[in-house]
């Protein structure tokens, strides 16, 4: 079986980019960094390399050049246009002005090919695009058309890629589905029908978790029916993120099928590239998490080439499959994917470091822990208590900085009134159990308390200033019992200690 993947792409004098080199991975490539970094214009640049007419839709030089390296039935080749191939006509009139090869710079015994010799030459490579704007819209049918054959496809996908990166296209998930329905019984479309298994099955790895999504058929009135929570609904009737990822997965299954010869059309074997701008386009953040296993349950063997706004996304990412695009002072990358994953990242970490987010320091949480802490440092005990009741109004219940801000408050005011306080807590600063030893009122010189916090403590121990007999009394139980009983050990105050 033979992978044919994009393995970089260069570019010189494209858009904004003085020079431009990014490696890719034969599976997943998430490109991620600041709005306007140059994401989108990475994925414009390959459009580009693979035909001859749109260069209308980004600005060149007299010294631009570009081209990709790939592998293309276990051949090394490098396509594109090399230096002096494009005519300088002013703002959006660009145009091709000879077919100069790309550069053989770095090219180590590969194919050097020019643009427009892909068709010529027969050659499948014609990336899938898919832009940030996707076309859900309700499409009236139309009837089964003939079908075109593969070279005339394939060369259809590469001069509609840079609109289709631009203005958006998808295929129409309805019609889709309804020409499957009249085919798939006729023994010719044996991989059509197996495809259609094959996608339909897994429908629900591609949803968010408990949807229990699933197609159902298609009756008489053309309607394809769908399942979802356990109830039906039609086609039209599904969510915003439902269609969206519907119309990627049969646009991809459908560009397999028409760009393949019969034989090599199976979604589960085929390859290619498929290049998706913002892959997270109206995807709840759940759905971000998932849709990276689940396109790849559905199409193991292709490449995908997309951008994303998306910490979930990126955090869904395996190693060697985030490449972080950092504004660079001279418009000059060189660019490949991180070695490492980012799924023990909070979002907050990967919107400010991976995806370069100013301003995150001036959200409410960040400048009321910054306050909290002051306070602490003040050991001004009111002001922390007001703080962290402010802090607690913004935050989820079982905020880890709370519980450390309220630990450090409750040791504070131990200390404050007090002769001893100790507060013992684990690693993630979870409370085990609290030491304190109280002025006593009357008689009794000192009291030392030390109690469950939550109920997290596996014992607790009580020592109270006794009336009578006792001087201190011991109780050392599973935290849920204490409540109920005590049992009472005298112990010398001296003697008294806690241990976690
Ligand atoms: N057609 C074009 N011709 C020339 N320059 C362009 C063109 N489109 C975008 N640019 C410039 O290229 C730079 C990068 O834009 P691009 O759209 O690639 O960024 P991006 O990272 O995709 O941003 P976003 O996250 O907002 O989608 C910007 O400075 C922009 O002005
Ligand atoms: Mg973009």
């Amino acid at each position: 079986m033979s992978g044919n993947y994009i393995e970089r792409v260069y570019a010189k004098e494209v858009r904004a980019f003085k020079e431009i080199s990014v490696e890719f991975s034969k599976g997943f490539n998430f490109i991620a960094g600041e709005n306007g970094v140059g994401k989108t214009s990475i994925l414009a640049i390959i459009s580009h390399c693979t035909n001859i007419r749109s260069f209308t839709e980004s600005k060149f030089t007299e010294n631009s050049e570009l081209h990709f390296d790939a592998i293309h039935n276990n051949e090394r080749i490098r396509c594109g246009h090399g230096e002096g191939s494009i005519k300088i006509g002013g703002y959006r009139e660009d145009t091709l002005r000879l077919h100069n090869t790309p550069s053989d710079k770095g090219a180590e015994n590969r194919r050097l090919l020019h643009a427009y010799e892909l068709e010529s030459k027969k050659i499948n490579l014609s990336p899938l695009f898919i832009g940030a704007v996707r076309s859900i819209s309700y499409l009236g049918l139309e009837g089964i058309k003939k079908e075109n054959n593969k070279v005339h496809c394939q060369n259809q996908y590469r001069q509609a890629s840079t609109m289709s990166l631009i203005n958006g296209s998808g295929t129409s998930v309805k019609q889709w589905i309804i020409n499957r329905y009249f085919i798939i019984d006729k023994g010719w479309a044996w991989e059509e029908k197996n495809n259609f298994e094959h996608f339909t099955s897994r429908l629900a790895k591609l949803a968010p978790f408990d949807s229990d999504f699933k197609y159902v058929d298609t009756g008489r009135d053309m309607e394809p029916v769908f399942e979802l929570h356990g109830k039906k609904c039609y086609l039209e009737q599904l969510s915003s993120g439902f269609q969206s990822v519907l119309t990627i997965v049969t646009s991809i299954i459908e560009w397999i099928e028409k760009c393949n010869d019969e034989g090599s059309r199976d979604i589960r074997t085929a390859s290619g590239t498929v290049i998706i701008d913002e892959l997270d386009a109206h995807l709840h953040p759940e759905w971000q998490l998932r849709i990276r296993d689940g396109l790849e349950v559905i199409f193991p063997n292709v490449q995908f080439i997309v951008t994303t706004h998306s910490p979930h996304l990126i955090a869904s990412a395996k190693e060697n499959e985030v490449i972080v695009m950092r504004k660079s002072d001279d418009d000059t990358y060189d660019l490949k994917a991180e070695s490492k994953s980012y799924s023990g990242w909070t979002t907050d970490q990967i919107l400010k470091d991976v995806m370069g987010v100013k301003g995150l320091d001036n959200k409410l949480y960040a400048v009321l822990i910054d306050d909290a802490f002051d306070k602490l440092a003040d050991k001004d005990i009111r002001a922390l208590e007001e703080s962290i009741v402010n802090l607690e109004k913004v935050t989820h219940p079982d905020d880890t900085i709370c519980m450390v801000l309220r630990t450090k408050l409750a040791g504070l005011k131990a200390v404050s009134d007090e002769d001893i306080a100790t507060v013992m807590m684990d690693t993630r600063g979870v409370v085990k159990s609290s030491l304190a030893a109280r002025p006593t009122r009357g008689r009794v010189k000192s009291s030392l308390v030390a109690r469950p916090t939550r109920g997290r403590a596996k014992s607790s121990l009580v020592a109270r200033p006794t009336r009578g007999r006792a001087r201190f009394d011991l109780t050392d139980k599973p935290a849920k019992e204490i409540e109920d009983e005590t049992t009472e050990v005298t112990k010398p105050f001296d003697d008294l200690k806690v241990t976690d």
